[in-house]
């Protein structure tokens, strides 16, 4: 298992802007007799965006409600950039987009974010270029005096979007923050992010859209059944996967010999050699001319995400978390 989830307490963080945006040591949760996190231990550095991955009922949301101190773990310790989880100090610096939500029907998106403006202490002479800006990053400036009740899903999705980001927060919470936008509005939560992870906020992302968190994520945990089943950069989890796919003629034995870099395939002219490093690609090619082969082609394949999440979660069934 990769070091960020070696998290121990004799690592605990200080109360230093160095510390971890989440330190979390053995975090559990039990729902009666439903394990919904089963000691969770991770760090997510400062200004990172790291990617919470599983399917239905995985822990996911849980996860968020123990790290915001939102419910008690059952087990396990927590902290909240260098703060323990609960304490009113961090939660105040965090910003928060819940899975299911809603604001009341009768108030303007500018009157919803003037008030959670006051709610998390956005001094009053800044509040109103707090909202505009927050309005204008979510594409919902010009909607900022309509009611909540005419929105449609979606901009009711932008808008909680804009309620996360407002006061400057230095680490985000979103839960599943693209579920009802449309393609333009998923691109735009990406870049949403970027943004975010440019001013060195970090993101806790929760999803089980892979190429959301393909996309923008430093880091990724893979979870099912409330436990870790991967964790690490992309490059990791996807790490034993990459293949390279050569098109070549005029060399007799092609199997045998590039058996020594990997698995191999031979189909016609085509050979794909499977858990290459990247790296010897160059030299797999080489090796090939100079024993007198003619290469076509050189295409460097990568497992994608989806098919490395679906053998992680191979063997766990298709019930949901219980
Ligand atoms: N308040 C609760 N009471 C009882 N069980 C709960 C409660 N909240 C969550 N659970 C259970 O804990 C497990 C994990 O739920 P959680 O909401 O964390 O999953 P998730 O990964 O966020 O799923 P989804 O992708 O569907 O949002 C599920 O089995 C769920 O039924
Ligand atoms: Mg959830």
């Amino acid at each position: 298992m990769v070091c960020f989830l070696r998290a121990r307490r004799s690592a605990l963080p200080s109360p230093s802007a160095d510390v971890p945006a989440i330190h979390a040591v053995d975090l559990t949760k039990h729902y009666g007799h439903i394990q919904a996190l089963a000691g969770l231990s991770m760090s997510v550095p400062r200004g990172e965006v790291f990617g919470f991955l599983g399917p239905n009922g995985a822990g996911k949301t849980t996860a968020v409600k123990l790290l915001l101190g939102l419910t008690s773990p059952t087990a396990g310790d927590a902290w909240l950039l260098g703060e323990p989880v609960g304490k009113a100090e961090a939660r105040r610096r965090v910003g928060y987009l819940p899975e299911l939500f809603r604001y009341p029907a009768w108030l303007s998106a500018a009157e919803v974010l003037s008030f959670h403006c006051r709610l998390i202490g956005v001094p009053r002479p800044v509040r109103a270029t707090e909202v505009e800006s927050a309005l204008t990053e979510v594409g919902l400036r010009q909607r900022a005096h309509d009611r909540v009740g005419t929105f449609s899903k979606g901009m009711q999705q932008r808008l909680g979007l804009a309620v996360a980001m407002l006061g400057a927060p230095e680490m985000v919470f979103l839960d599943e923050p693209t579920s009802a936008l449309d393609p333009v509005g998923r691109h735009d939560v990406r870049e949403i992010i970027r943004a975010l992870r440019a001013k060195g906020t970090a993101v806790f992302l929760n999803s089980h859209l892979l190429t959301e968190v393909e996309q923008v994520c430093d880091r990724v945990a893979v979870v099912d059944h409330g436990r870790v089943v991967a964790a690490g950069t992309l490059d990791d989890i996807l790490g034993g996967g990459a293949m390279v796919r050569l098109h070549l003629t005029g060399l007799e034995g092609v199997n045998a010999l590039l058996a020594r870099w990997g698995d191999v395939t031979v189909e016609g002219d085509w050979v794909s050699v499977r858990g290459v490093d990247a790296n010897t690609v160059a030299d797999i090619v080489a090796d090939l001319v100079a024993r007198g082969a003619r290469v076509h082609a050189v295409e460097p394949q990568r497992q994608s995400l989806e098919d490395r999440f679906l053998e992680l979660l191979q063997g766990s069934g298709d019930e949901v978390a219980a």
